[in-house]
Order: structure tokens, then sequence, then C-alpha cells
């Protein structure tokens, strides 16, 4: 080490932190906890967590409404599914909700097909399955969350139109690659997933500069997913097998903070 360099020491691990076979476990169960705690139960047939339910149900009957109408009506229905018109001649808030469209159907495309792959919890569904499933729920549960960002600015006609045949499939066949080869990939999206919600949180001041409500009301919906966002990707991280010589199945999952995502955890 450089001299003069001293290590940060922020008191959480680093998701890259070696870890013996019992604190794995062990982390994995602390993380289960957690996750009952902070989300709830598990609502298999509405692929939706009780808390989760509940904190949408407080979104919507205190709806926030943006004030302003988007410029260019028509605009965004034009446009969210397949981009029609030339992307510079577009608002940036349009531009903003076509973004999250697009995002979203990706990965609703792809949890959808995740969840047909997985099987239901029971008695002896191992840790690491468990965990699976109940991400799953949390991502269907931001699939409401993203609908009341929609309707937060007035549109409320959003539907999740499949992908096209080749793009539909590939995503079908994901679940049935091997985990040793889909675990890097798996790690590097949810990192990205996280990566393009903190730069939307950037954003929001500048774009919805003239609806101060609507804003604090998209970045209050943006919040309740990354915290459930940041834990996905030390999840995916566990998974991953590292190329650094150390001694075997020695990877940790992230310690989720109580309060929320924070930079030094990742
Ligand atoms: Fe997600
Ligand atoms: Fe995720």
């Amino acid at each position: 080490m450089t001299a003069g360099i001293e290590p940060i020491r922020c008191g959480y691990r680093s998701i890259f932190t070696p870890a013996t076979r019992r604190e794995r476990a062990a982390n994995f169960e602390a993380y289960w906890a957690y996750s009952v705690e902070h989300d709830g139960e598990i609502l298999e047939d509405q692929k939706g967590l009780t808390k989760k339910q509940q904190i949408l149900t407080r979104f919507q009957s205190n709806p926030v409404r943006s004030c302003q109408p988007l410029p260019g009506p028509g605009g965004f229905y034009r446009n969210y599914v397949k981009m029609q018109d030339d992307p510079r001649t577009l608002d940036r808030k349009t531009l903003l909700l076509t973004f999250l469209y697009k995002f979203a159907r990706h990965e609703f495309v792809g949890i959808s097909a995740a969840w047909g792959a997985s099987s239901r919890i029971t008695e002896s569904t191992s840790m690491i399955a468990k965990i699976g499933r109940y991400h799953l729920c949390e991502e269907f549960s931001h699939m409401r969350l993203f609908h009341e960002r929609f309707r937060t600015f007035r549109v409320d006609k959003v539907e999740w139109v499949p992908l096209g045949k080749w793009m539909g499939r590939m995503y079908r066949l994901f679940p049935r690659v091997p985990e040793a080869f889909m675990a890097p990939p798996a790690f590097v999206t949810e990192l990205m997933g996280l990566t393009v919600y903190q730069h939307i949180d950037g954003v929001l001041d500048g774009i919805l500069a003239d609806e101060p409500e609507a804003r604090d009301r998209v970045r209050e919906l943006l919040k309740e997913i990354m915290t459930d966002e940041l834990p996905h990707v030390g999840q995916r991280r566990a998974d991953v097998p590292s190329i650094l010589p150390r001694r075997p199945r020695d990877e940790v999952v992230v310690r989720p903070r109580p309060h929320g995502p924070g930079r030094e955890d990742v």
C-alpha cells in the first residue's frame, strides 16, 4: 500500500469480504430475518409481500398528482412501447417516463420468466431458493410502485407489453442456464439496475423542478425500490465464484442497513 493512504473504515464490510461457510450461512439467515421484518410475509398467489402491499396502499390512498400536464399530449403513449419520434424532439419529462417504462418492461419480462421457473416455498425449500423467490416478490412489488409513479404524472393506461419473439425467448431461457454461468451476469444486472436508479435520483431535481410535490413522491417511490435492490446486489455477489485465490466458499452477503442503501455498502 502507498505510504500515507489509510484504508477506509466505515463500519460496514465490503461484499467482497471473505467469509467462512458458517458465516455465510449466518449472513443468509440474518438477511432472511431482515427481509421478512422489512417487507413482510410472502403472498404467493399475488406475487406480493404483506408490508409492501401496505406501503403501496398508503401511497394510493394519499395520491400526489402532477399539476402540469405533460407537454406534447400523446407523446408518452406514442413512444413508450416503441419510440416513434426522434427522442431529441421530446421534452425531458416524457423522456424520463418513456425510459422508466422501457427499463421496467425488460425487468417485468425477466421476473415473469424467473417466477415461472421457480417453485413455491415449502418446508424443504433451501434458504437460497427462499431468498430467490422472495426477491421476485419484491420485484413484482416494484412493478406496482412503477405504476404509481406513472399515475403521479396522470399516465394511467400503461400496459406491460410482451417483448418481441426472440427477446422473449431469450428471457425464458435465462432461468434454465446453470447457476455457474448465470451468476456473473445476474450480479452485473442487479448492479446496473441500482446504478440506473441512483442516476435517476440525481436527475429528478432538474427534470421535475417545476413539480416539487410530484418530484418528492417519485423520489419516495424510488427509495422504496432502491432499499430492496441494494441487498439484491449482495445476494447475487454471493453466487459469483471468485477468481482470486482464497479459501473455498468464502463469499459473504451484504449486511443490509435498516435505513436504506448507502454507497459504502456496495
Ligand atoms: Fe429490480
Ligand atoms: Fe433486483
